[in-house]
């Protein structure tokens, strides 16, 4: 395989290692994005989202995708693994280029090779003086384990946390705000305080989860799926959907509205077992923060086109908008 799929499979990470070996490569990721890690970054989540909000401050039509969603996720990843802001734009490319199922294994190569390069000096860097910040614990946990990790799947585990953490997060606030904007009777249901921002974002997650699949999973050994007799043999490929799932009529009534009331918002938006989400937590402060922010700044904000007319990305992977038209006065 080439193209996108060969550099979703072809890296050893947290996302593709299974036992042992997944155990030793995500407890430092984990480590660093416990809850109250987290909390400790609340401050500065804040402070990066007043920011962004001020540069809107002087415009009335915006991409709220280009001009919002995009930028406070990034600015969070970058401070979070300490790597200086001027890289932003290579890793933006990236993490669209890898997102992109369309496009072509040259496309591909060219946006991931510029990171790569970057990657591999951040990785030189800090394994010569490791500072306090995630690389820095990555080194340090690397080193410290019986099987020290190689530069370059230190650098395929920072990839990962880039490209996990920045583009799902930039579509669930997108996304978030498309629901609350077109959705005044339930957007009123979460100003007034009668539901929390957290239960909306739920909502939102099950109804259009960020990525709606997971490439590529591999049965460990031959099983049957239980409720349909499938049969499954070792090493065969599993894509598993996780957006439909969210869209299941016998676990949610009417499925496709967005209702913040629904007794069940739980969803396999941030996957399911050993390897779920990690980033979870902070993904879900960041959003509510941002979203929550953005609809008091701008209370009279409204969606510049209607929802039917936004263009979603051209990927099996990920799911949300590409661009969102708003007007904010
Ligand atoms: C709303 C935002 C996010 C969504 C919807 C999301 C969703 C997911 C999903 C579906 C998986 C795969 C789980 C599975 O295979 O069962 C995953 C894994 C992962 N995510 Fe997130 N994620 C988000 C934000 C983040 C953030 C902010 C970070 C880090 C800063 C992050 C880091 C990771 C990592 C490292 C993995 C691999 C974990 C492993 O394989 O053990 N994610 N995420």
């Amino acid at each position: 395989m080439d193209g996108v799929i060969a550099a979703w499979i072809g890296t050893h990470n947290a996302l593709n290692s299974y036992g042992d070996d997944h155990r030793q490569l995500r407890a430092p990721i984990a480590a660093a994005l416990t809850r109250r890690r987290v909390e400790a970054m609340v401050p500065e989540i804040e402070s990066i989202v007043q920011d962004v909000l001020d540069g809107l401050g002087a415009h009335e039509d915006v991409d709220l995708v280009q001009s919002y969603a995009l930028p406070i996720p990034h600015e969070v990843i970058t401070r979070l693994l300490g790597v200086p802001s001027e890289h932003l734009p290579a890793f933006s490319a990236a993490a669209a280029g890898l997102f992109d199922t369309t496009a072509s294994a040259e496309a591909v190569g060219r946006s991931m090779g510029a990171v790569l390069a970057i990657l591999d000096q951040l990785v030189a860097s800090a394994r010569d003086r490791p500072e306090d910040n995630l690389i820095g614990d990555l080194v340090r946990a690397a080193d410290a384990s019986e099987s020290p990790l190689s530069n370059t799947e230190l650098r395929d585990q920072l990839m990962l946390i880039i490209i996990a953490g920045t583009e799902t997060t930039v579509h669930a606030i997108g996304t978030l705000l498309v629901h609350l904007l077109s959705h005044p009777d339930q957007h009123a249901l979460v100003s007034s305080g009668q539901v929390s921002m957290d239960v909306a974002l739920a909502e939102s997650l099950r109804l259009k989860p960020p990525i709606a699949a997971v490439p590529l999973r591999f049965a460990v050994r031959q099983f049957e799926d239980s409720r349909n007799g499938e049969q499954f043999g070792e090493g065969e490929i599993i894509l598993i959907h996780l957006a439909a799932a969210g869209l299941d009529p016998e676990r949610y009534a009417d499925p496709e509205r967005f209702d913040v009331q629904r007794a069940d918002t739980r969803s396999l938006a941030f996957g399911y077992g050993p390897h779920v989400c990690p980033g979870a937590a902070l993904a879900t402060r960041e959003v509510v923060i941002a979203v929550t922010r953005f609809l008091e700044r701008f209370p009279d904000a409204r969606l510049a086109v209607a929802p039917e007319q936004l263009q979603e990305p051209s990927s099996f992977i990920s799911n949300g908008y590409r661009s969102i038209p708003g007007r904010l006065a």
